[in-house]
């Protein structure tokens, strides 16, 4: 069985999603052992009480507190979930910058969901300024990739799934977000799938991942720096 924690800042649809494919059995071996989100108000807590799933409210410095706090925050977080037996950890909708502090507790075991194309969009509100884009006629198409998180660079990493989604013309931004939140409902779990199902030494998906650390690393798209 592999635990994993599910970390949130919101509504949690993605985190339902996940649930609903342990329970349901298409994320076999997979134990959600704790959900985590930054805000206490975040819905997605009241999903994971209904499901048993222990919820905890972590509260994130604020940017404005500085580097060393978000640092020995990360330590606190790792430490927790570290309590949980946590072996994999899912940002889905988390909506913080995570530190290597954090991020060497897992060493290629944090994996990041994406509204966007890899390169696309890094940060907040991806979905609508993807929709602005479009509108503006630089863009025919968006997307959502599900990643692993090497590092601090904001929304990249070694892609682990991706899928493309053509903007049609009489779209809305409506319209747009909620075909990317159903098609991330969908991507999110295939990539566990294959992440988590799928591991051990020379499996096919770590020597996957050495392959695309070598593209990451070879990126020069600007939205990497
Ligand atoms: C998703 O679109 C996710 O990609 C983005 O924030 C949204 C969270 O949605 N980073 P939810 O909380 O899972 O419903």
């Amino acid at each position: 069985m592999t635990d994993i924690a599910v970390l949130i800042s919101g509504n949690g649809s993605n985190l339902q999603a996940i649930i609903d494919a342990v329970e349901g059995g298409q994320l076999p071996r997979t134990h959600v052992a704790v959900v985590v989100s930054d805000r206490a108000d975040a819905f997605g807590l009241q999903r994971a009480q209904r499901h048993g799933i222990p919820a905890i409210h972590f509260p994130y410095p604020a940017r404005s507190q500085g580097r060393q706090a978000r640092e020995n925050a990360d330590r606190e977080l790792a430490a927790l979930l570290e309590q949980y037996g946590v072996q994999w950890v899912v940002l889905a909708g988390w909506l913080r910058l995570l530190s290597n502090s954090f991020i060497q507790h897992f060493p290629s075991r944090v994996v990041n969901l994406h509204p966007a194309l890899p390169g696309q969009f890094p940060g907040l509100e991806a979905i609508a300024r993807a929709f602005a884009a479009y509108k503006a006629g630089q863009i025919r198409e968006t997307g959502v990739m599900v990643h692993v998180v090497p590092d601090e660079a904001v929304d990249a990493g070694p892609v682990i799934a991706v899928e493309h989604v053509l903007i049609q013309p009489d779209e809305t931004l409506d319209t747009l977000t909620e075909r990317i939140h159903q098609i991330e409902h969908r991507l999110l779990i295939q990539a566990l799938v294959t992440l988590i199902c799928d591991e051990g030494p020379g499996s096919r998906m770590s020597l996957n991942l050495q392959e695309r650390e070598k593209e990451l690393h070879n990126c020069s798209d600007p939205y990497y720096e």
